[in-house]
């Protein structure tokens, strides 16, 4: 039996390919004098493009010094080689050097738009943790996949094409984020009971393979989450906060998305 709530909520915003300069440092800014007086059960981390990194590692540092405060910063890519002749590639390495601590591997976006494999993001999964980044691994049905009653089958599959290379004890530096993709950019959510149905089943297969591992592992839910629905998503048992995309834009909103994981992590 799967024990609930021995997890620190995760907010993560996904800020895509979104931003200038002064969008960056004036989103970054509110998002961390917003944040100031949220409790510490709540962990907060901005993902916003490879190029916006070193500004947003720089204002981090000039604060509270990055990762060391409350906002961390996580990447939207990694690519799975350390080094060579990769044009237009990223290493682990060199995200490490601008004080990431996550990376998301296996969005959607790239799995559909990029063509990336169940087997590369395997890799890319891997490539992050040797640099001791904590990858955010996105798992997620389309629409016609949970009309055809395929949810389940999916996500477990994508969930087992990671395990099947790294090992289930890799799991335990890692989050899932489970992201139907019909949710996502759409206004449609998967309601609180949808979403707590698929943590829940992911949270099971990993209780068969490793118990401790089930218990601690993060499952965060991604797909239109926004202030008006957030409470009611992380107040289920499994669903430990929450990737956001176009609500992470907006920092008051942000914000509060925030502050309804500390509420719900507040309670237990
Ligand atoms: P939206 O919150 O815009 O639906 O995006 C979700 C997402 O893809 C986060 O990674």
């Amino acid at each position: 039996m799967v024990e609930e709530n021995m997890r620190r909520k995760l907010i993560v915003g996904n800020w895509k390919m979104h931003g200038s300069r002064d969008q960056v440092s004036q989103l970054l800014g509110d998002i961390e004098s917003g944040s100031e007086r949220l409790l510490k059960d709540v962990e907060i981390c901005v993902c916003p493009t490879y190029l916006h990194l070193g500004l947003a590692f720089d204002l981090l540092a000039s604060k509270s010094g990055v990762g060391k405060g409350q906002i961390k910063l996580g990447a939207q890519n990694v690519h799975v080689e350390a080094a060579g002749a990769f044009t237009g590639e990223v290493s682990a390495h060199m995200l490490s050097e601008y004080g990431v601590s996550y990376v998301i591997v296996g969005h959607s976006e790239r799995r559909q738009i990029f063509a990336e494999s169940n087997q590369f993001v395997a890799e890319k999964f891997m490539a992050a943790q040797a640099s001791r980044l904590t990858p955010i691994l996105c798992v997620g049905e389309s629409l016609d996949q949970r009309q055809d009653d395929e949810t389940e089958r999916v996500v477990l599959n994508q969930l087992d094409a990671v395990i099947t290379v790294a090992g289930i004890a890799a799991m335990k530096e890692a989050v899932i984020a489970y992201e139907p993709v019909w949710a996502i950019g759409t206004g449609k959510t998967a309601s609180p009971a949808q979403a707590q149905q698929v943590h829940r089943t992911l949270r099971e297969h990993l209780d068969r393979l490793d118990p401790a591992i089930a218990k601690g592992m993060r499952i965060i839910y991604g797909g239109s989450v926004k202030a008006a629905n957030a409470k009611e998503l992380f107040s289920q048992p499994d669903i430990d906060g929450g990737l956001v995309g176009g609500a992470s834009l907006e920092a008051e909103e942000f914000i509060s998305i925030c502050k309804s994981a500390d509420q719900e992590s507040c309670k237990l």
